[in-house]
């Protein structure tokens, strides 16, 4: 071998070593997260978990926080995962997030309900609530850095969801909650998230929700706008103008649940309602075999023009956090029609960074 040969050879595996890398590239922007699931949080996925560590600063519980897997009966609680999560989080040093408190999906079927399936009273559900999440938020008291602690609460026409907790305490069980969530843990940082924010019914009544919290002296520290993105919807514009409402009213903004699905929707506006569900048809599943280069460019540039509008608001947006870390793993495959084949997040199927990673980076260095 020729010395220019090895010269060569040294100087590509140096680049290969130092090749850039989000968490790097926002250091002073906001945290890159990513949620985690099973396979992952017990150590199987190692090829996930490479990613994770060179990539992203910050997780969130994909699953494994939710009533009906962390709380399944009204006297057990099962912390198997999430302890899990926590300890691997710790170990990697990430700004580690629960997720989610109160939810009214996934919610453990006991949780609102007496033995004869009636609705409990409002101060029975009150003292359900406190337990479960002081229990919660007790356990990880200082280890879990913010809760996402109401999720889902309000739709699209700035009404409250007629969940359970609605039906039996009224819009009084979001204060509650948080209420709950502050005595259990005052460190930890505090949130709602939901889901299509930039409907403007939404995100009003999300904006008199912190006015309100606010005013009884109720601490929020964040509003996560998931960002379950279709190719056609939202526009730039519409993600835009909520954050900076939300800024306004003196909350940081996180972007979670972040993914940007690259399939055909069935029908408009579905955002991540779960009941949502459409039969499989071949023409909504068009990218078996790969994605054409022409579909792949446009979705690389709506993903850079999203990534490009967090950096503009960097001084506004606390954490982005992908839901997910490759195809594989990606609850997009499944939703809203399920088995498709869906490409939304940063990492391929072979646990490859796609090129938009390094587009996305050099945005950030700009
Ligand atoms: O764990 C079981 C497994 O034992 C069983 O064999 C398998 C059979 O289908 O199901 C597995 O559970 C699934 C679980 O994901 C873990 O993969 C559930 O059926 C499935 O409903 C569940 O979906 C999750 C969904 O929330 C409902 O909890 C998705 O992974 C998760 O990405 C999604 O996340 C939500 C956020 O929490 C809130 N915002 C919307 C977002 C997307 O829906």
């Amino acid at each position: 071998m020729t010395g220019i040969a090895i010269i060569l050879i040294a100087c590509s595996n140096t680049e290969s070593k130092e090749k850039p890398t989000l968490k790097e590239a926002f250091k002073n922007k906001f945290l890159i997260g990513a949620a985690l699931n099973t396979g992952e949080i017990s150590g199987k996925d190692t090829a996930g978990l490479r990613i994770l560590a060179t990539h992203f600063n910050s997780i969130v519980a994909e699953n494994c926080m939710k009533s009906e897997v962390i709380h399944p009966l009204e006297d057990q609680f099962n912390f198997t995962l999430s302890d899990q999560f926590v300890d691997l989080g710790e170990k990697q040093d990430m700004f580690i997030i629960g997720h989610a408190l109160i939810w009214h999906s996934q919610l453990s079927p006991w949780f609102c309900v007496d033995e004869n399936g009636e609705n409990v009273s409002a101060d029975v559900l009150k003292e359900r609530m406190k337990t479960h999440i002081n229990t919660i938020v007790g356990r990880y008291k200082g280890r879990i850095k913010g809760w996402d602690v109401v999720n889902e609460a309000i739709l699209e026409d700035g009404s409250y969801r007629k969940s359970k907790f609605y039906e039996i305490l009224g819009e009084e069980f979001i204060p509650l909650a948080f209420q709950y969530a502050q005595e259990a843990d005052p460190d930890a940082e505090l949130y709602y998230n939901d889901y299509n924010e930039w409907y403007p019914g939404r995100r009003e009544t999300v904006t008199r929700l912190i006015r309100t919290l606010k005013e009884r002296g109720i601490r929020i520290d964040a509003i996560g706008m998931q960002g379950h993105l279709g190719m056609d919807s939202p526009t730039l514009e519409e993600y835009e103008e909520t954050i900076l409402a939300y800024n306004k009213e003196g909350v940081n903004v996180m972007v979670t649940e972040f993914d940007l699905s690259i399939l055909p929707f069935p029908k408009a506006g579905i955002g991540a309602d779960l009941s949502a569900n459409f039969d499989y048809q071949k023409e909504l599943n068009p990218y078996t075999e790969g994605v054409p280069a022409s579909i792949q460019e446009a979705w690389n540039a709506r993903m850079l023009s999203f990534f490009r509008l967090f950096i503009k608001h960097a001084d506004k947006i606390s954490r982005v956090t992908m839901w997910g870390i490759t195809d594989q793993d990606s609850w997009k495959n499944d939703f809203p029609v399920r088995g498709r084949k869906d490409y939304p997040l940063l990492f391929d199927r072979d646990n490859q960074e796609k090129p938009v990673v390094q587009m996305i980076i050099n945005e950030a260095k700009q």
